[in-house]
């Protein structure tokens, strides 16, 4: 590992102190080098995943999260598989070379419909399909396996367990992680992050978050900043650092060389350039939201996450042409990790032998 704990904390430390003085005026060196690693491996191609999120139904109370369970205040839907499959092909004409279905954590769906999305999708069109559906039981996760999802994107959120806990009522950090290592188990290319600068979260926890985060092995990793969303108990909190965010994904760029790291839409929330900052900084993936805009609005997990009323297919584009921009290049092939078998199979094969 390139860089020791202590060293992690200081430099998650020192760029706060910086941003106090109003010292933005470049990229960070840490921010710069991840950048060349992330083209060292990827040359300058950014992978593209279209994210259909397919309801907004959670079982789950997330202190941090709009779709929580308490808010009433949100308008749920689900979506029919015929939309779901008309979603589909607009993102694959996009260009999208892996379909991200998304939704919140709940018992409610017949694991078996889901099942059935999947290989629909899969017959129709040459893609990835990663599922993002929180904590299921293995057998459905194995159902999910077969029906051909290639991806299973679980984020722990913060490896800290008192503040897990206190973010996520009921749930704990060890058992989130015990799923990640069922999933990577199963065979599925599995990936999962934190959130940066949530309420609690000092420099010595993001360090490790980032430290236990980068000792999995995992396909795919992701950091986003903590947006407060206003229908949520942390609704007057304040909103995570971009640097911090940045510096964040560097850090597991430069851990995780082969891995997809997506520039995350939160990052754009903070910021008109955050997405492309986080390209600079080591990501090699985007992710634009291929939900139909009937209900964009409403998968309101932070403000600003999805903008209503727009057509997806042209949110797509305009980001498209930002990235393009940029001087990255586009290709709509479905990029598996690069992440070498050695660093996965521990985890693969343990409980198997
Ligand atoms: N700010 C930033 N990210 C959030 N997520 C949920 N709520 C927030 C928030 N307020 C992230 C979590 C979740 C993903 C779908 O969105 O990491 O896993």
């Amino acid at each position: 590992m390139p860089y020791s704990r202590r060293e992690i904390i200081h430099i998650l430390r020192s760029a706060a102190f910086q941003r106090a003085k109003g010292d933005r005026s470049r990229a960070h060196p840490l921010c710069e080098e991840a950048g060349q690693a992330a083209r060292t491996v990827f040359g300058q191609t950014i992978y593209q995943r279209g994210v259909i999120e397919f309801s907004s139904q959670c079982d789950m109370a997330c202190l941090y999260c709009g779709l929580r369970l308490p808010n009433t205040r949100l308008d749920r839907y689900t979506l029919s598989h015929a939309d779901v499959l008309h979603a589909v092909d607009t993102a694959v004409q996009c260009g999208m070379g892996t379909i991200v279905l998304q939704s919140g954590q709940t018992a409610q769906p017949d694991p078996a419909l889901i099942a059935e999305l999947v290989s629909v999708i899969k017959s129709r069109h040459r893609v990835a399909v990663t599922l993002s559906l929180g904590e299921h039981p293995e057998d459905v996760y194995r159902l999910w396996r077969d029906s051909g999802a290639d991806r299973y994107l679980l984020k722990i959120e913060t490896t800290d367990e008192a503040l897990h806990q206190r973010l996520r009522p009921g749930q704990t950090a060890a058992t989130r992680l015990r799923h990640v290592e069922r999933l990577q188990r199963l065979g599925f290319e599995t990936g999962s992050g934190i959130i940066s600068g949530l309420p609690g979260m000092t420099p010595d926890i993001l360090a490790e978050d980032l430290i236990r985060l980068s000792s999995l092995g995992l396909e795919m990793l992701a950091v986003g900043p903590f947006i407060p969303h206003p229908d949520t108990p942390l609704g007057h909190s304040s909103r995570g650092c971009l640097t911090q965010a940045l510096l964040a994904m560097a850090f597991l760029r430069l851990q995780n060389r082969g891995a997809n790291i997506p520039a995350t839409s939160a990052l754009d929330s903070i910021s008109p350039e955050g997405r492309i900052l986080g390209l600079q900084a080591g990501a090699n993936v985007i992710m634009p939201s291929f939900t139909p805009d009937t209900v964009r609005g409403a998968y309101s997990i932070y403000p600003g996450k999805n903008r209503p009323g727009s057509k997806a297919a042209d949110i797509a584009t305009a980001l498209q042409q930002r990235v393009l921009s940029a001087g990255f290049e586009l290709t709509n092939i479905t990029g598996n990790s690069k992440t070498p078998l050695f660093s996965r199979l521990p985890r693969m094969l343990e409980g198997t032998l």
